[in-house]
């Protein structure tokens, strides 16, 4: 359970413009929001997207836009695209694309707000909800952001620069057990007690090789091909992103988003991830399940979401683009059960 992460070294720093995004399972995830639902088996062969689609449509990650605007191909006049995303880099580029294309709205925030944002907007539903989730290649390639054992930069690893708690600051005063804890949780690192250890032996948190190297040497066991830190790294990634909340929320909310007939496309890029969509989308896809095998009856759920499928990368893709061989697109359909706000159902 690993992101994947850029091998190079770099020592000559890149300038912002040097960092691109090479968007994974593109056609797939575009034609699934679309209602151009691929089977497992066309997912291999995929042609994209011709007709022109009205509707209201979000991508909740948009990062440099790939998916953005393949989307907008297929998109009539009247259509409404709305983009979200935590990073500040990332919502500049929406915003430039926003100027000249105005089905394009742009929000800087957190995807697990997504139905008070939409409701600022007078939106109430939409048709399609897409996300490409995790860290994208430009936050992972630019040292200065904290994402990458590769690269020195302070400690940061924030998506949203603009808010909220550094690592290098979240260090500081959090406590070894605790942090041990997260390393554990969210990087499903073995020997999270030994790291917790000697990261907190450090005598100050500023330089992500620094901190790299003290987990390298408190490592015991150096698996070839990976850097001893990738998954301590990953482990603070998402504890400072509260990106497994996010997902959750996110998750929770599209049931009363999607219209029905709507779809909800994921991809995710890890097991914490993928665990928790595939979880989610049989809760409310199965109708019934045995949630506790005393009762003499399974109880009965509403069937929100029909034919949950899950697609991956085609070889062609892996052998071009590294970073997609860990990707899953999970897809699903918005029946036209109407959206029942028992609070039980809501914490389900
Ligand atoms: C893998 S990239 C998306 C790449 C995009 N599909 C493309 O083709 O360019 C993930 C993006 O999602 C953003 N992100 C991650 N979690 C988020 C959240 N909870 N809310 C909003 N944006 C988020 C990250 O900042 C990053 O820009």
């Amino acid at each position: 359970m690993t992101d994947a992460q850029s091998s190079a070294t770099q020592t000559t720093p890149l300038a912002k413009s040097d960092f691109s995004h090479e968007t994974v399972l593109l056609y797939e995830t575009v034609d699934a929001v679309l209602g151009k639902t691929p089977t497992k088996k066309q997912s291999k062969k995929v042609t994209g997207s011709q007709d022109k689609v009205s509707g209201i449509f979000v991508d909740a990650t948009f990062g440099r836009g790939g998916h953005s605007k393949l989307l907008l191909e297929s998109l009539s006049d009247d259509g409404q695209l709305f983009v979200f995303d935590k990073d500040p880099e990332a919502i500049a580029v929406a915003e430039e694309i926003a100027k000249s294309d105005n089905r394009v709205t742009v929000v800087h925030d957190s995807f697990a707000n997504i139905t008070h944002c939409l409701h600022q907007h007078g939106v109430l539903q939409v048709n399609g909800i897409m996300a490409d989730l995790g860290v994208s290649s430009p936050q992972l390639d630019d040292g200065s952001r904290g994402f990458s054992f590769m690269r020195d930069g302070a400690i940061d690893m924030r998506m949203d620069t603009s808010r909220g708690q550094s690592v290098g600051e979240w260090l500081q005063t959090v406590e070894e057990e605790d942090l041990a804890n997260v390393l554990f949780d969210f990087g499903e690192e073995r020997h999270s007690r030994r790291i917790a250890r000697a990261i907190k032996q450090m005598d100050s948190y500023t330089s992500t090789l620094e901190l790299a190297e003290v987990i390298k040497q408190a490592h015991p066991k150096w698996q070839k091909g990976k850097h001893p830190a990738t998954q301590s790294f990953q482990a603070m990634r998402i504890f400072i992103n509260n990106e497994l909340g996010d997902i959750d929320n996110f998750l929770q909310q599209s049931l009363s988003l999607l219209a029905p007939g709507g779809h909800l496309a994921v991809i995710s890029f890890h097991s914490l991830e993928d665990r928790r969509i595939k979880q989610f989308l049989q809760r409310h896809s199965r109708g019934q399940y045995p949630e506790d095998e005393n009762l003499p009856m399974p109880p009965v759920r509403p069937r929100y979401f029909s034919k949950p499928i899950r697609i991956a990368p085609s070889k062609a893709e892996v052998s071009v683009n590294n970073r997609s061989r860990s990707a899953w697109l999970r897809v699903a359909t918005r029946t036209d059960t109407p959206y029942n706000t028992d609070p039980d159902e809501l914490h389900s």
